[in-house]
């Protein structure tokens, strides 16, 4: 295959893999702010969402596999000419906080939630749980924040 037409391959590879990704995250965002609304009184229906959406996660994993390979591919195409360029390390950095923030912030947070959430025994901590609404509500915001930035950069390629 010449690198021509290796390019186009790896920018749809890029694409779907993003729209899955991001896809996914957006809809994680929507069905944890419903979540939310109905934890504190019904866990059984807190339950029943966490589990229907639990898909999401995987699917943003292999989305995330994807958008590399994608861009393993278009990389290979132009010989890694964007290497080097100011756009690529900043979009390579945002890269790094967004995978930071998945292990920093929602690991230990979604935990957190799952041990709230199966502990039918335990009384309700109110405390715990807004601190743990409030850092899963930070995680989806800034992670499509880094999303948006990593949009900008790439298309404008600021150099
Ligand atoms: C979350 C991760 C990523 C997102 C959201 C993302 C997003 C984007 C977007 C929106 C574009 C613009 C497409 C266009 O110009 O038509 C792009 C281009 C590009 N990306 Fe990514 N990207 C990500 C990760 C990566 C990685 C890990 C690599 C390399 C290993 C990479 C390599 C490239 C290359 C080489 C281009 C330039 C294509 C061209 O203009 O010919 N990207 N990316």
């Amino acid at each position: 295959m010449t690198s021509f037409s290796l390019l186009p391959l790896g920018l749809v590879l890029h694409i779907s893999g993003i729209v899955v990704m991001v896809g996914s995250l957006f809809a994680g965002y929507l069905t944890n702010l419903q979540l939310w609304k109905c934890l504190p009184y019904d866990r059984d229906r807190a339950l029943t969402i966490v589990r229907a959406t639990a898909p999401l996660r995987m699917a943003g994993g292999v989305g995330g596999i994807v958008i590399v390979a994608g861009g393993i591919l278009m990389m290979t195409a132009v010989h890694g000419a964007f290497m080097h360029q100011v756009w690529f390390k900043v979009k390579m950095g945002i890269l790094a906080v967004l995978i930071v923030n998945m292990i920093v912030l929602e690991r230990p947070a979604g935990r957190r939630l799952r041990r709230m959430l199966y502990d039918g025994q335990a009384p309700v901590d109110h405390m715990a749980m807004s601190a743990t609404r409030a850092r899963i509500r930070f995680f989806y915001l800034l992670q499509l924040g880094l999303f948006l930035l990593i949009f900008v950069v790439s298309a404008y390629k600021f150099n």
